[in-house]
């Protein structure tokens, strides 16, 4: 038989970085090295992660896995990451047998583990909720005697998307949930409930040249512990308190020795102060929007960053840029995804859309859309009305097949 020859690959000469994790950030990260003329190579649990569909260069394996760990970093110019959970023994064995991790292990802590990151941001003088680590219930009585009011139960290790934390409404509750936690041998710290105006995100990246570039800071908003929706930039933030937030968070990837993208999830109190809320060291929720919305989005950056090539201009390319997560409806619809998407296209032909190539299930993170400002856009609040509105009819007809201003597709004649 004569076999089909296959296409040559001229790629001797570029780097290749391994991902650990195949969710959806791998997946765009790899979009992204497509066109610096690279191929991610991805660590994924199963050929149906959203990255191990699209990258040809996949090991299958888990990241508790020390040899799939060791595979994957083996001849690659940098080992990082798109989750936080490898375990940090088996990072510093990878740094001893001569893999280039980066963020380095002594970086990522801080974003694994909670405990370790409030105690060395308020060592670095970095303004955190007031914080005490956990060892019996009484603990957290006495926490919340001292702070006089709402506290709240965190997982030291492993919480996501809101996982792992309990925003209790009175001190029984705390209790309560300190006492599960407990039960169950699972470390955990209390804090105060913040009053909070909002949250922001100062999204960051930091090359091991020591180069720093900052996006310009954002609101997030947030559903159950989920971010679903991100304005970029944030809406009437003052110039002073922006420009603090993204001080903040280049000083910070430069203290941790960070390399990558750092993004610094903040509170802004409602008496106009910043709170750091936690620390993510790799391509970020809050990110999104740059795929569509900056000259550079986060995903490019964060391989310049490993790769230590200069870093991109993070300019916003629009005055306002919304961007809606696509999450899966409570039942999933009749209609197809790819029919959805004709409705979509025909109504709505600038939102910018992004699917991650998983199944539908409720609540799911299956995607998410991009509304970049154009002229006729104004950046004042109507404006960020306007375009809020579009991208969550935009997400939310995509998961539910539903508009939510009841237009009719079959009608209609705009
Ligand atoms: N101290 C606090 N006061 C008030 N709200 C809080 C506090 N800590 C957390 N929250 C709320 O809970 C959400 C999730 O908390 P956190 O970011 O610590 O959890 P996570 O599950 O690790 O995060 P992620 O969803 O970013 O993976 C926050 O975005 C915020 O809305
Ligand atoms: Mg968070």
């Amino acid at each position: 038989m004569v076999g089909v020859p296959k296409p040559r690959r001229e790629t001797r000469s570029m780097p290749v970085v391994a991902m650990v994790g195949g969710g959806q950030l791998a997946r765009m990260t790899h979009q992204a090295a497509v066109a610096l003329g690279q191929t991610l190579r991805v660590l994924a649990e199963n050929p149906g992660d959203p990255a191990a569909q699209v990258s040809p260069d996949v090991v299958l394996g888990s990241h508790t896995d020390y040899a799939a760990l060791r595979e994957v970093a083996q001849g690659a110019t940098a080992l990082t990451f798109d989750h936080e959970h490898v375990p940090t023994d088996l990072l510093d064995k990878l740094v001893a047998d001569g893999v280039n991790v980066a963020p380095p292990p002594e970086a990522l802590v801080h974003a694994q583990d909670k405990l370790v990151m409030r105690r060395k941001l308020s060592e670095l003088g970095a303004p955190v909720p007031r914080f005490t680590e956990v060892q019996t219930v009484d603990d957290v009585a006495r926490f919340a005697d001292q702070v006089g009011g709402q506290v709240v139960i965190k997982t030291i290790r492993g919480g996501y998307d809101g996982k792992g934390v309990v925003l209790a409404d009175d001190t029984e509750q705390a209790v309560a949930a300190a006492e599960r936690y407990l039960a169950d041998g699972v470390a955990i710290l209390v804090e105060e409930r913040v009053a909070m105006r909002r949250e922001l995100s100062a999204l960051v990246a930091r090359s091991p040249f020591g180069q720093g570039a900052a996006w310009p800071v954002v609101q997030t908003v947030q559903r159950d512990g989920i971010c679903v929706e991100v304005i970029a930039p944030a809406p009437d933030l003052s110039d002073e308190l922006g420009a603090q937030a993204q001080q903040l968070g280049l000083k910070l990837a430069d203290a941790l020795g960070v390399v990558g993208v750092l993004a610094v999830e903040l509170f802004e109190t409602t008496d106009g102060a910043l709170l750091v809320n936690e620390l993510a060291m790799r391509p970020h929720n809050s990110g999104h929007w740059t795929m569509d919305g900056s000259v550079t989005s986060q995903f490019e950056q964060h391989l310049r960053a490993v790769l230590d090539y200069p870093l991109g201009d993070t300019t916003a390319r629009a005055p306002v840029t919304v961007m809606a997560n696509v999450l899966g409806a409570p039942e999933i619809p009749a209609m197809s995804v790819d029919e959805r998407l004709h409705h979509l296209f025909a109504r709505m032909p600038d939102v910018k859309v992004h699917l991650y190539g998983k199944g539908e299930r409720a609540g799911r993170k299956l995607g998410h859309v991009n509304v970049v400002g154009g002229i006729g856009d104004r950046a004042d609040a109507e404006g960020v009305a306007a375009l809020r509105e579009r991208a969550d009819r935009a997400a939310h007809w995509l998961s539910h097949a539903q508009w939510t201003d009841d237009w009719n597709e079959h009608t209609a004649d705009d």
